[in-house]
């Protein structure tokens, strides 16, 4: 055990006074995230707010669920909200402010638009509730306190290099590939950081000609699909095919997530062509499914229990005035500030490795019998 003599206890503990009279007389803007970090606790049984986006895909009904059941289970008054479909980002604001209203100690906040809620975040942090950004981050405030999710940059560039090796795998000895580029909801911050991380791993394979976007649409503005949604990808898709690919083969598509491979997936196989290699994320069941067919390529497995149980673990450590345990304080810069981040690693799932991927899991490990 590691014992400090007294007097140097005492000589620490003064300088801690002082330099915490100190920051308090000087650091007028750090002390938010301070009063943050050194939090006094609050009530077990306090009301925690959970502000997820609309359902866009299995993962947050699932968070949803668990959010409700983990948080209850530990004692704690849960209000678990969902954004609609429509009228979404001022449905959500609504919510967060009710929640503050409420009196929530910890609002976590799967973010429909990680752009528009500084003023919700203004009044949280006035009201003494401390935010948790929830797999997508929140921009351009300070009043975020601490980011829980997937490393989603690696997400991306897990999807890029799964492209590549499918189509090498499925046309040996080739040196060139057709593919097109999805990505997902402007709107949604993780869209950009998944096509990023992707790009990473693409841009310099388009750059020497082993790969061929023939729509020539690679920039991702030319690229996203709004509100994340099955009908849109699936249309862009069907365009794609009906003008560019005619008497040209697709051998691959960058899909950002499962429900949008699907989409891709139904596009093609209406115009009658065969499969390309297509990429997604999430393991929903019916794209494990699809996987173990030999239809969709890759997802990611991301599972939601375990980022759930990260987000009520940071809620357990707030309620006891713990420090919050985060492992990322230098990457995730909001515009405003570099946010305490707990990251998870995400998980690159083929045909291959699916069984051992969900062992784990009791609704998809039974997909994955052959
Ligand atoms: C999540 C993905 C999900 C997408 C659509 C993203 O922010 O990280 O897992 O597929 O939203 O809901």
């Amino acid at each position: 055990m590691n014992r400090r003599p007294a007097r140097r206890m005492a000589r620490s503990a003064l300088i801690a006074v002082v330099l915490g009279a100190l920051a308090l007389t000087t650091a007028c803007t750090s002390r938010a995230e301070e009063a943050a970090a050194s939090s006094t606790g609050f009530p077990a049984h306090a009301t925690i707010g959970v502000a997820l986006p609309d359902k866009t895909s299995e993962n947050f009904a699932i968070a949803g669920r668990l959010f409700t059941q983990g948080l209850a289970a530990e004692g704690y008054s849960p209000d678990v909200q969902y954004a609609p479909a429509t009228n979404t980002v001022p449905e959500q604001q609504n919510q967060i402010e009710s929640m503050i209203t409420n009196g929530a100690k910890v609002i976590i906040i799967g973010a429909k638009d990680g752009r528009q809620l500084s003023t919700q975040l203004a009044d949280a942090k006035k009201a003494g509730a401390v935010v948790i950004a929830y797999d997508r981050l929140i921009l351009n405030t300070r009043d975020l306190d601490y980011y829980v999710a997937y490393d989603n940059e690696r997400v991306g560039e897990l999807q890029g290099q799964a492209l590549l090796d499918g189509m090498k795998a499925k046309n040996p000895g080739r040196s060139s590939y057709n593919i097109e580029l999805f990505a997902g909801s402007p709107d949604d911050n993780n869209s950009s950081v998944f096509f990023g991380g992707a790009m990473k791993v693409l841009q310099p394979k388009i750059d020497d000609g082993t790969l061929h976007v023939v729509s020539g649409q690679t920039a991702f503005k030319q690229v996203t699909t709004q509100g994340w949604l099955a009908q849109n990808a699936q249309s862009r898709m069907d365009t794609l095919l009906a003008g560019f690919y005619t008497s040209v083969q697709l051998d691959g598509v960058l899909s950002p997530n499962d429900t949008l491979a699907r989409a891709i997936l139904q596009s093609v196989s209406t115009a009658g062509k065969p499969y390309p290699i297509v990429t997604g994320q999430d393991s929903e069941a019916d794209s494990v499914k699809s996987i173990m067919a030999g239809i969709q390529y890759s997802t990611i497995n991301k599972d939601t229990r375990k980022l759930v149980a990260e987000a009520i673990r940071m809620v357990d450590e707030l309620q006891q005035g713990k420090k919050v345990d985060v492992n990322d304080t230098t990457s995730y810069d909001n515009g405003m500030k570099l946010v305490p981040t707990f990251l998870l690693p995400p998980q690159l799932v083929t045909r291959e490795n699916a069984a051992q991927s969900y062992q784990n899991d009791p609704i998809l490990e039974p997909l994955t019998r052959r």
